[in-house]
């Protein structure tokens, strides 16, 4: 970024924004949000951190991890705006605001330490985002801004766009910090608000939709009319499904998992059959420990059942190696686990202490270098199960939606595409620009560990 850049915008009258979204697609969905209310209050996208106006950071803290990047990009952006503006001769215009999960657990404190936030917002407030916005920064977002409706969308997002219909999670797993960061509450959206958000993005051409929860298929449990995830799928089947419109949703708790789910995935073309199910670990004891609520045997019955019923369901797991108090013997029946269901794909983490978590207070006298074993050795193994499967789909012919340019070039420097499957597989293949935004068929023709290539056959 020049200074010559800087100077422009000091100089234009519309301020400018900058989204940087780290963890999961609700936060995804929720910077779209973000962006559609700042663009509404007059701001202009900017793809610089550095001399935008306003920065929103919208954060997760999932795991340790996940904090410590997040703090260290704050501190980074902090640093270089400075030096810049330093170096232009204008003064800073703005700051930084914190948003999502870490905002909600170490907000005050990330804070305090960086005076730039000048802004914290946590997911459980983030219906107050515009009129903390105006307050925070009211000679920037004044009365006469422009009125946008839609903002400007990267091409992905103008294709397969995310809605998220429940927030928070009733579930206490031990190791868990989304009750405490995103709300320990279920509360779902009302049928008639997700359908006018529906309407909304098809209207704009999207054709895949991802219906997203901390956990989905919990929809509607708070309350006491039955109207939960089958019955909200089938209104949607029965209102928009239609030839060349996917519906998928993400992510489902297995004890809410009922046959009426499964079945209504059978009803129409347009439901994926990509079901991501986390299992933590296949261990009954460990199960019984983090409070998931489920046995292993349960686990394994409810795949047999989904599989019976959708033979061609892709299924995806999360997976944590050493839980305080996995021995070796409950490692290997994680092993197996992984071993007998043959996932497609799966997340695997090493288990990372959240505060205030009831877990953070268990003696847990495995070694961290033990634990790194364990842990490549589950990523290897299941590594070996998602090549071999993801090699049995060569051959195979499937649909796919073109969503942009793919980061690779063919042979000869030939334009490729990013695509995506109904069943969420990504498939990289030969396109032309026109193709943005449409489905094509195509054959797969190489297997990696995450994506396929494939050949158009249409
Ligand atoms: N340590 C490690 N992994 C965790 N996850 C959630 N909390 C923790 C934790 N404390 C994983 C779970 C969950 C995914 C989103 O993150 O596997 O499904
Ligand atoms: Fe956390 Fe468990 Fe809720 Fe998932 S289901 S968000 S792991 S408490």
């Amino acid at each position: 970024m020049s200074i010559e850049l800087l100077n422009k915008n000091v100089e234009t009258t519309s301020p400018t924004y900058f989204i940087r979204t780290f963890g999961c697609q609700m936060n995804v969905a929720d910077s779209l949000e973000y962006s559609r209310v700042l663009e509404g209050l007059g701001c202009v996208r900017s793809e610089d951190e550095m001399s935008a106006d306003i920065v929103i950071i919208n954060t997760c803290t999932i795991r340790e991890k996940a904090d410590e990047k997040a703090i260290s990009y704050i501190g980074n952006i902090v640093k270089k705006r400075h030096s810049l503006a330093e170096a232009s001769g204008y003064p800073l215009r703005g700051g930084v605001a914190l948003v999502g999960c870490m905002a909600s657990i170490r907000g005050d404190e990330v804070s305090k330490r960086f005076s730039d936030v000048k802004l914290v917002i946590p997911s459980s407030e983030m219906e107050h985002f515009e009129s903390r916005i105006m307050e925070t920064w009211p000679e920037l977002v004044g009365s006469d801004a422009a009125i946008q409706t839609e903002p400007v969308l990267r091409p992905e997002e103008k294709y397969g766009r995310f809605i998220n219909i429940v927030r928070g999670c009733a579930n206490r797993c031990t190791y868990c910090i989304v009750p405490t960061s995103r709300g320990g509450e279920l509360i779902s959206r009302p049928r008639e608000i997700i359908f006018r958000e529906i309407q909304n993005v098809l209207n704009a051409g999207v054709r895949s939709i991802t219906f997203l929860g901390q956990n989905v298929s919990a929809y509607g449990q708070e309350n006491t009319d039955g109207y939960g995830l089958p019955e909200l799928l089938s209104d949607v089947r029965d209102e928009f499904a239609a030839d060349g419109i996917w519906f998928k949703f993400l992510t489902s708790h297995p004890s809410d998992v009922s046959d009426e789910l499964i079945d209504v995935l059978n009803t129409h073309d347009s439901f994926s059959h990509w079901i991501h199910l986390p299992v933590q670990a296949g261990d009954n004891e460990i199960l019984q420990r983090m409070d998931r609520g489920y046995t292993r045997e349960y686990y394994m019955d409810l795949v047999g059942r989904i599989r019976d019923k959708l033979p061609y369901t892709r299924l995806s797991t999360d997976l944590i190696v050493g839980f305080p108090g996995e021995d070796e013997p409950a490692f290997m029946n994680t092993l197996d686990l992984v071993e007998n269901v043959e996932f497609d794909a799966a997340f695997t983490f090493l288990y990372s202490t959240r505060r205030n978590t009831p877990a953070s207070k268990w003696a847990d006298p495995v070694p961290r270098e033990e634990k790194k074993r364990r842990f490549d050795i589950l990523v290897e193994t299941q590594n070996r199960i998602a090549m071999d499967r993801a090699q049995s789909h060569v051959g195979r012919e499937l649909t796919v939606l073109v969503e942009g340019e793919a980061n690779s070039s063919g042979r000869n420097g030939s334009l490729m595409m990013a695509s995506r499957s109904r069943e969420e597989q990504m498939v990289v293949l030969p396109g032309v620009e026109s193709d943005f935004g449409q489905m094509v068929r195509c054959r797969i023709t190489e297997a990696k560990l995450r994506s396929f290539r494939a050949e158009r056959i249409d």
